[in-house]
């Protein structure tokens, strides 16, 4: 390799990722279900969805690739290798959003993958490994619960059967939504692809604005904090909104607010790493003159201490259980995710490979969980992030400068290529710990 422009760019051979073409995809994929005020809308297996998949398929027709589509419905995109005893060297990342996402939540690591094998093709390079880009389904979980359902699938942590069953908002359900995907993509769904990959590596912007505010160029993540979600049903009593005197009333949104209060109150923590979020509020029978029936809402808990979370598990019915009278409470969880420790040898090699071109690099724990999470389990996996505007994601405004996403994308290409060769893969995989 020779020397390399300070700002993470491609030196005057272009070593490394295709500038143009990068931004140039990523132009179009954001036109894929695109909305008026410069964000996407892209929820699991809805025509935009399958249409961003149908786009990045598009783009490997040659016959080295192998494109292969699971029953979960994640595409892999398959790049050969000189060995075919190898196990592959994985990247990937996901193209849905939630509603009124951004353009680049996801996005960019699929389209910094697609520009690692074109890249590869480009310089006439072949690598002992396979590579795979991994487009995982339904990573955002948004439209269809769990988050990061597809590689949960796939790692084995969540049921086939789950994942199909699950139900949106309107009553869809995902098993034939999925069938339609594969339809649309021309696609039969492979039962149980070989997923053996000897490492995984992810792009993303951060979601966050630490390496903003401190005006580094790349992040190297150490890991990625733990996650609980439940649902909470508070069941009231329907009445006349005008004839029923406040004092007889069995009121379930006026009981959800004050276990939402409570619960804002006992997760408030002194050093304020603890994320608690109320995402969704469902209110019925939903008429403004019935006093509320049900009311149902979702909490988001985040934390990377372990213990800080199993805490949290016993205090979310206490508080729930305190505030719903006279109301009846039940509180379901629906998701517990543990914290994950990355590969530090590949945080290592990344921070190596982002110095050389001339980058700065800070190492930091994920906020946002991500599929690399539940890939960690499986093998050693590392993640690279990159600064976003004021930290803002999941919303329209999520805006990461180019030269930013070039400099990613070519730190993601070096690394992959670095592990593309390396013989020691299936070593010990880094034993989940505190953070
Ligand atoms: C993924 O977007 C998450 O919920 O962290
Ligand atoms: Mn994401
Ligand atoms: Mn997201």
């Amino acid at each position: 390799m020779s020397d390399v422009e300070s700002d993470g760019r491609a030196d005057s051979e272009g070593w490394g990722i295709c500038e143009e073409r990068l931004l140039e995809r990523h132009m179009e994929m954001a036109r894929i279900g695109e909305t008026p005020t410069g964000g996407v809308d892209r929820g699991a297996l809805s025509n935009a969805d399958t249409d961003a998949h149908a786009l990045v398929m598009s783009w490997f027709r040659q016959s080295h690739y192998r494109i292969e589509v699971d029953d979960v419905g994640n595409l892999f995109i398959i790049r050969a290798g000189q060995d075919p005893n190898a196990s592959p060297v994985m990247t990937g990342s996901h193209l849905d959003s939630p509603p009124n996402g951004g353009r680049f939540d996801g996005t960019l690591g699929v389209l910094a993958g697609a520009e690692v094998l074109a890249s590869l093709d480009r310089h006439g390079v072949e690598t002992r490994r396979p590579i795979e880009l991994a487009i995982w389904m339904n990573e955002e979980g948004s439209r269809f619960s769990p988050v990061t359902m597809g590689s949960a699938v796939r790692i084995g942590r969540l049921g086939l059967d789950e994942a199909l069953n699950s139900v949106d908002e309107n009553g869809a359900v995902f098993g034939p939504q999925l069938q339609r995907y594969f339809e649309k993509l021309g696609l039969a769904p492979m039962p149980r692809p070989r997923l053996d990959p000897a490492f995984y590596v992810e792009l993303h912007i951060e979601q966050g604005p630490i390496l903003e505010n401190r005006g580094v160029r790349i992040g190297t993540v150490s890991g990625v904090q733990g996650v609980r979600q439940y649902r909470i049903d508070v069941t009231g009593k329907a009445a006349h909104a005008g004839t029923t005197p406040m004092d007889m009333r069995k009121d379930a949104f006026v009981a959800a607010c004050r276990i939402a209060a409570g619960l804002t109150a006992e997760f408030a923590d002194d050093d304020g790493r603890t994320r608690f979020t109320i995402g969704r509020m469902r209110v019925l029978p939903g008429a403004p003159n019935t006093v509320p029936e049900k009311a149902s809402f979702t909490v988001d808990l985040r934390h990377p201490d372990p213990r800080r979370l199993a805490e949290y598990d016993a205090k979310i019915s206490t508080v729930a259980a305190r505030e719903a009278s006279p109301c009846a409470v039940a509180v379901e969880p629906l998701i517990s995710l543990e914290p994950v420790v990355f590969n530090p040898g590949i945080c290592d090699l990344i921070t190596g490979r982002a110095r050389r071109r001339g980058l700065s690099v800070e190492t930091l724990l994920s906020g946002a969980t991500h599929d690399a999470a539940n890939m960690a389990t499986l093998t050693k996996t590392g993640m690279i992030f990159i600064p976003c505007r004021d930290g803002v994601s999941h919303h329209e405004d999520e805006h990461a400068k180019p030269a930013d996403m070039i400099a990613g994308a070519n730190v993601l290409f070096d690394v992959i290529l670095a592990l593309a060769e390396r013989t020691d893969a299936h070593a010990a995989i880094a034993a989940p710990a505190l953070i």
